[in-house]
């Protein structure tokens, strides 16, 4: 006679778990994608045109960084900013800071092609009665901070030896005390954290801040991961708004923006003297949803992480969260001239800013 193993109900009902949490989770993604993203049709939001204009700002930028400049240049990205321009200036949305930024580069573009008399072809015109007319409105910021600058190639002003040291004195807190912490040493990392880097410069990053112990415990519940261990000061949600993204192949690239963005931040709230845990955020759409609403969140944000917040205690205990060795990520076709590289970065011992920490031998961590 015919018998299923309970092994064998147990892996089908595996499989269909899976699949069934993959399917839902990815049409999740697709419609969220679908109704953020600029390279619909149908969209036509106020963060679309954000993400529009930092990405002809962007290529305007990089024209103007080149060496040798081919002129006249950008007029593709200066015509496609127009359009953008023209529907904020429709939709009286001149206030916005990228606005100000994606113009004052358009600006720089005008003024480099009127630098080497050069007549820009096209728009060149309606571009220079759009600034007139903003910049009337609202200055938006030094000309100086925007399109291209010369860089020392001189790297000996930068030691990487302590940058090497510093990276390797941060770890995953889970202790925190009570200190309380400064709403203004979170404004100075998320200050350095900006300047990672995004593609096309489009910045989606936003942080929300839970402050609340209640709204906190909650969202550590919904998260799981902090579970047996100190409840932190504050804790932040970083997001990346996928509005800001366009066609279909970039639909990951808000994580990786978002991603480069958050490991930024925490060596800046480290270098702030503060006790970071980035806790993910792999949770299922309904999760992820309830997370949405209690935060106020805008549907196409997409939650990168959270992280747990705040001062470590005297002393506390970490994982040692051994590393592999550095032989088994280089991959390439000769591994010669890699060796010495890997005996330069065997382990530092553990030393933190705020002298040894104590590690928790292997088998003992959680
Ligand atoms: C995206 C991400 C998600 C994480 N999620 C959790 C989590 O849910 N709970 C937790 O205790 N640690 C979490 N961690 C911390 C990792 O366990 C930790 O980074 C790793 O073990 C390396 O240790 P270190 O951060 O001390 O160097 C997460 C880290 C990252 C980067």
């Amino acid at each position: 006679m015919f018998r299923i193993s309970s092994t064998g109900v147990r892996n089908v009902a595996r499989y269909l778990r899976f699949h069934w949490q993959l399917t839902t989770s990815t049409l999740t993604d697709y419609r969220t994608y679908a109704r953020s993203a600029w390279a619909n049709p149908r969209n036509n939001s106020h963060a679309n045109r954000l993400g529009q204009l930092s990405v002809y700002a962007h290529a305007l930028e990089k024209g103007l960084s080149h060496a040798d400049l081919r002129m006249p240049f950008g007029h593709l990205p200066m015509a496609n900013m127009l359009t953008v321009l023209r529907k904020h200036l429709v939709a009286g949305q001149v206030e916005d800071e990228r606005v100000g930024l994606a113009i004052a580069t358009g600006q720089s573009v005008v003024e480099e092609h009127a630098r080497h008399g050069v007549q820009l072809p096209g728009h060149a015109q309606e571009l220079q009665d759009i600034l007139n007319r903003t910049l009337d409105s609202k200055q938006p910021g030094p000309v100086a901070t925007v399109g291209a600058r010369v860089e020392s190639g001189d790297r000996a002003a930068i030691h990487s030896e302590e940058f090497a040291t510093f990276v390797r004195s941060r770890h995953s807190v889970r202790n925190f005390s009570s200190a309380t912490v400064d709403p203004a040493s979170i404004s100075e990392a998320v200050a350095t954290a900006v300047h990672s880097p995004s593609s096309c410069n489009r910045q989606p990053w936003k942080v929300h801040v839970a402050s609340e112990p209640t709204s906190i415990r909650k969202l550590l519940e919904l998260q799981g991961g902090l579970r047996g261990w100190d409840q932190p000061g504050k804790l932040l949600v970083v997001a990346a708004d996928s509005a800001m993204y366009g066609n279909p192949y970039e639909r990951v690239a808000p994580y990786v923006d978002g991603g480069l963005f958050a490991m930024t931040l925490v060596l800046a709230l480290h270098a702030e003297g503060m006790a970071t845990c980035m806790l993910n955020a792999n949770q299922p759409p309904s999760v992820l949803s309830e997370v949405h609403t209690l935060l106020g969140m805008d549907p196409s944000e997409l939650i990168v992480c959270y992280i747990a917040l705040g001062y470590p205690k005297d002393s506390f205990r970490v994982p040692v969260s051994a590393r592999v060795p550095v032989s088994s990520v280089i991959r390439g076709e000769s591994h010669a001239g890699f060796t010495e590289a890997v005996h330069r970065t065997a382990p530092r011992g553990t030393e933190s800013s705020r002298g040894p920490v104590p590690r928790v031998p292997p088998g003992e961590s959680s």
